[in-house]
């Protein structure tokens, strides 16, 4: 059977996981969807962002898909088993795989408003690892200063210091990050961090959970330029803009569709 990941995030931050997931897997089919109507899905209600996952899901199982990758935290925190539901073949999260990779006693985890109120990286993390302490820090300014990819502005790093915070103060010794958009946000935080603080990106994890079905990472693939001849990306507003914005984190000018999906929620 053909290999096809569909792939879906509310704009940016899915292509961190893609390019995690292509560096290791080389070219694959992906049909990718930014849902860059409706972004940011982290300041909306629990309903909202449940029947989006359905919406996007429903879009995505129209591809001939045989995997979806939840490349979001907000919709996997909070519509995992919506997402199961619907897709019809096996779903790839997050959440686990990152709490897989948390080795430290103090964690911090920065995060969109409704992960961190669903508390699952929380509830995976102390059932991975009991006894962790486990900071978690709502960052709802991050995601629209990131879609105007403008990632060294003035706002963004006010927000950053503000948001660090309260980790620092708890003596943290790693912080996940736990949207997608954040690893777009690297150099700052590494900035504003003490350099023992370790990242954890769980778009790392999501990459390696891949190798059971897409079979050993391809050697050298991290000095490669991104295959992206067999992927799709779609999103559902601002085609151009966004090919701009992605270019810098795919090291290319990505060729990019608008789609529109049948939405019973609307933009902001
Ligand atoms: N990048 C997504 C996440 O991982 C969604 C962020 C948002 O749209 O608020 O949570």
């Amino acid at each position: 059977m053909t290999i096809r990941l569909g792939m879906f995030d509310s704009g940016l931050g899915g292509l961190t996981v893609l390019r995690r997931v292509l560096e290791r897997h080389g070219s694959l089919q992906v049909i990718y969807l930014g849902d860059t109507a409706r972004v940011p899905y982290g300041s909306r209600s629990a309903a909202e962002i449940r029947t989006i996952a359905s919406e996007v899901v429903s879009w995505l199982s129209q591809h001939q898909i045989s995997t979806v990758v939840m490349a979001c935290n907000t919709t996997n925190a909070l519509a995992r088993d919506v997402a199961e539901g619907q897709a019809g073949v096996p779903v790839v999260g997050l959440i686990g795989a990152a709490a897989a990779m948390v080795r430290e006693s103090r964690v911090g985890v920065l995060a969109t408003p409704a992960t961190v109120a669903s508390g699952a990286y929380r509830e995976s993390i102390e059932a991975l690892h009991p006894g962790t302490l486990v900071v978690q820090q709502a960052c709802p300014e991050f995601v629209p200063l990131i879609e105007t990819g403008d990632l060294r502005s003035d706002a963004l790093r006010n927000a950053a210091t503000r948001y660090l915070q309260p980790l620092m103060e708890a003596s943290v010794e790693s912080v996940v990050l736990g949207c997608t958009h954040y690893p777009l946000l690297v150099p700052l935080l590494n900035n504003l961090l003490p350099q023992s603080i370790r990242l954890i990106d769980p778009a790392m994890a999501v990459a390696g959970q891949l190798d059971a079905l897409l079979g050993k990472p391809v050697p050298g693939g991290l000095d490669q330029p991104l295959d992206m001849g067999a992927t799709r990306i779609c999103v559902t507003a601002d085609a151009e803009g966004f090919a701009d914005r992605a270019t810098p984190w795919l090291g290319q000018r990505p060729r990019v569709e608008l789609v529109q999906l049948q939405c019973q929620v609307g933009a902001f």
